[in-house]
């Protein structure tokens, strides 16, 4: 498997001339965004990792001429802090991506649905939109970006639920197909991308596609903000070049002492240390939107698990059986083997319903909840049982 070594990248929080990029972009083609994007290789920052290009192509193809461009700005994985950070330092580059995609799909209008948690910046936020707007003006960019915010539901970071929201209606999934490309917000065609993408698709028009196509392995093009925590000396935010090992990362960020890896926050992987030489971080291996958490031996699997699947339990949405009552059984089942009151073995019983929960829920949150909950049960047995 190709694999890379760590190596520290400085792209998104780069400073660029808004006015020269969009000046670059306006004398484009939508073909030719759509063209750059595609040979850059980028894949969505937000977890899915849908391939950005195709998800403008798909959406510019759309006869409705009213299409919506939308940033996930919900930042709601445990573990992820990188977003607020983007938005923090370098909020114009992201209006800068949205209009860009307004341009590769044909739409006038953008929302930010921004994560409730973080209305503390929206201020801030709004002030340098309005210089950002005056730049459009002068360029006679024809682009409005309004801002949502979220009320604290993890649930509402899943597209489909978030344009619920955003309607004004229960942040609950929507069935698929139709897809956001099709009927996305308003039920009009929209894309929706992730705060990094947006910013990561500037950089591709400010640079060239090559930016990111040189950089990472074939799976995995370009670079990647990591939120860093846990068991770690030196927590923060980290721009890395993606298709290290975990090793790798745990040479850099450990403190000597590390157990496990949380790729993905707590719907994503739970890497072992004998797993970590072997254990490429990208999509041919664990695939990250960007939570990395370390654990040394001082912390106990077992509250680990409990933690992620009480964190589920309250955030499911209840639409759906699978989900619904899987997470409260995933749960109550790793209480009574801990207490001893059922055999060890009861442990295969709810890996086999974590199966069926990937198989038969809605959304991406009950078909990820068996992400950790094997991981961790797998490679630290010995934790969970009586
Ligand atoms: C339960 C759940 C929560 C999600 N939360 C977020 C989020 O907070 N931010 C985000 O960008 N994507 C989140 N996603 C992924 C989005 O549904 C969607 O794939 C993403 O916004 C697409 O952007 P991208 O292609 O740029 O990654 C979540 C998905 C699920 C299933
Ligand atoms: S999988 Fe869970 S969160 Fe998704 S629709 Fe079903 S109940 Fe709701």
């Amino acid at each position: 498997m190709e694999q890379k070594g760590l190596n520290k990248v400085d792209l998104i929080f780069e400073q660029v001339n808004a006015r020269d990029v969009l000046r670059k972009a306006y004398e484009m083609t939508s073909e030719e965004i759509i063209k750059q994007i595609l040979e850059s290789g980028l894949k969505g920052r937000g977890g899915a990792g849908f391939p950005t290009g195709l998800k403008w192509k798909y959406t510019a193809a759309e006869k409705d001429p009213e299409k919506y461009v939308v940033c996930n700005a919900d930042e709601g994985e445990p573990g992820t802090f990188k977003d607020r950070e983007i938005l923090d330092r370098v909020s114009y580059k992201v209006y800068c991506g949205m209009t860009i995609a307004a341009m590769a799909i044909g739409a006038k209008n953008g929302i930010v649905y921004l994560r409730g948690e973080y209305k503390f910046l929206l201020p801030k936020l709004l002030k340098e939109l309005e210089s950002f707007n005056k730049i459009l003006n002068e360029i006679g960019i024809d682009f409005n970006i309004t801002y949502r915010l979220g009320s604290g539901a993890y649930i509402c970071g899943e597209e489909s639920a978030l344009f619920e929201s955003i309607q004004g209606e229960r942040g609950e999934p929507r069935n698929k197909p139709p897809y956001p490309t099709t009927s996305g917000v308003f039920f009009k065609p929209t894309s929706i991308n992730n705060v990094e993408t947006l910013v990561t698709a500037v950089m591709i028009i400010h640079h060239g596609p090559e930016i990111c196509s040189k950089l990472g392995t074939k799976d995995s093009r370009g670079s990647k903000v990591f939120s860093v925590s846990g068991d770690t000396p030196v927590p923060g935010i980290y721009e890395l070049e993606l298709g290290m090992t975990v090793q790798q990362f745990v040479n850099e960020f450990g403190d000597g002492d590390t157990k496990a890896v949380q790729v993905g926050g707590a719907s994503g992987f739970c890497v072992p240390r004998k797993k970590f030489a072997d254990t490429i971080i990208g999509f041919e291996g664990v695939p990250t939107g960007g939570s990395m958490k370390l654990f040394n031996s001082s912390r106990s699997m077992y509250n680990v698990l409990h933690n992620y699947l009480e964190f589920f339990t309250e955030e499911s949405c209840g639409q759906c059986t699978p989900c619904r009552v899987g997470c409260q059984q995933l749960l109550k089942g790793i209480q009574m083997v801990k207490k001893g009151e059922v055999k060890s073995s009861y442990l295969n019983e709810l890996i086999k319903l974590a199966d069926v929960m990937k198989m038969a829920s809605k959304c991406g949150l009950g078909q990820s909840v068996g992400n950790a909950f094997k991981t961790i049960v797998e490679n630290f047995r010995e934790e969970i049982i009586y």
